[in-house]
């Protein structure tokens, strides 16, 4: 049996006359960029997220960026994350002309652990930028708190999370803004690149509008700007699909729920964890081999059996060839969890078209390399307790 990573096609299939219609409805109406679909669309995102505005940009990392530039960050200016995260979250900061500040993850979220926030400000700190890893939001009430205290804003790197909430906050409810991918991969993706903001700032909405079409919002008019803009094509895919992201995200938490149910008792590796009153919304089911130096062993067991797990991110950013390359850059502290995540992670096919069969086969595989695993595990632990003859090496 072959389990795959992603159910693109799949997906496509079951919804195919409502993408296909909204497809057409663009290439009739002769309208590609900046046209009435991307407006409708930018109005259903808003809808969604309960934001006074959304704004539809290239991509996931253009939209980081350019929130950040709305808000005044540049040269000269710290941004406080964490280094387990896409590459493109640090990347983005640096476009801003920023520096990079790294603190470690909390170790049962990996997202950033806002007891490690405080001690990484300095005068030179702007904002925080916290990541809903793997569709868990982070800890924003927390987060909230030392901004507030400190002055700072807050971007919500939300390219893994759409849908998720934390106890007591919604997305883009306590933030300057919240940043969303939708690269064809995430939990609502189109067929290629694109990203939105979504914001109640009505100065960070006016900015990126203007930012993303080379600085204009009337014909011949310009200031400095990009062109980083939401095509109508993939705005329509995106608004057939966003019908359906609730639907779609109750199947991942249904096969993490049956991940968990059929791997709970497996003693090599540990699973991912939901914390009391959020919904995560499982982009990614990330679990951890116990030992580091035992998870390429089990991602080569899965591979070999047909079943297409990967890593997110097995590199953390700071112990990329080459970092910083130039860039501001600074690790505040050390990141012992950061850097033991990406040792330890291994991702397994998630996507809400999976099947039984599919979730089962995974777990067999999974359950019979810990069992293998374990066995020789204890033994060398039962070797290592027995009593041995003296002079014996
Ligand atoms: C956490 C995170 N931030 C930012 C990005 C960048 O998004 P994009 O690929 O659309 O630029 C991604 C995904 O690719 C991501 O996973």
């Amino acid at each position: 049996m072959k389990v795959e990573f992603y159910g693109h096609v799949r997906q496509y299939q079951n919804i195919k006359n409502e993408i296909d219609a909204r497809m057409q409805e663009v290439l009739l109406s002769g309208q590609f960029v900046q046209g009435p679909m991307l407006k409708r669309f930018e109005g259903e995102l808003a809808k969604y997220h309960g934001t006074k505005y959304a704004i539809g940009v290239g991509n996931g990392t253009d939209a980081i960026w350019l929130a950040l530039m709305a808000l005044g960050i540049g040269p000269g200016d710290e941004v406080i994350t964490h280094p387990n995260t896409f590459f493109a979250t640090a990347e983005a900061i640096w476009i801003a002309g920023a520096t990079a500040v790294f603190v470690d993850c909390c170790p049962k979220t990996k997202c950033i652990d806002p007891a490690r926030i405080e001690a990484a400000i300095t005068p030179k700190t702007k904002a925080i930028i916290p990541v809903h890893l793997y569709g868990q939001c982070a800890d924003m009430i927390a987060i909230k708190e030392i901004a507030d205290k400190h002055r700072l804003r807050l971007v919500e790197d939300n390219a893994q999370a759409i849908g998720a909430y934390g106890q007591g906050f919604k997305i883009a409810e306590l933030s300057d803004a919240a940043t969303i991918s939708f690269i064809i991969q995430k939990n609502l993706g189109t067929f290629g690149d694109g990203g939105a903001i979504v914001t109640n700032n009505p100065e960070v909405d006016a900015r990126v509008r203007k930012l993303r079409n080379h600085g204009s919002n009337a014909r011949n008019v310009h200031s400095y700007g990009f062109n980083s803009r939401l095509d109508d094509l993939h705005a329509g895919v995106l608004s057939a699909k966003l019908k359906h992201i609730d639907a779609w995200n109750d199947l991942r938490r249904q096969w993490a729920a049956r991940y968990t149910a059929g791997l709970r008792g497996c003693t090599t590796f540990d699973l991912p964890v939901e914390l009391p009153g959020y919904r995560h919304v499982y982009h990614l089911f990330v679990i951890e081999t116990r030992k580091p130096e035992l998870r390429d062993s089990l991602l080569d067991h899965l591979v070999k059996s047909g079943v297409d797990a990967k890593t997110h991110y097995s590199i953390a950013i700071h112990q990329q060839a080459g970092y910083p390359w130039g860039k501001g850059a600074r690790l505040a502290g050390s990141v012992p969890n950061a850097e033991a995540n990406a040792a330890r992670c291994i991702s397994l096919p998630m996507f809400p078209e999976l099947t039984e069969e599919e979730v089962d086969y995974v777990i067999a595989r999974a359950k019979e390399w810990d069992k293998a695993n374990a066995e020789s595990a204890s033994a060398s632990r039962r070797r290592a307790a027995k009593p041995q003859p003296v002079g014996a090496s």
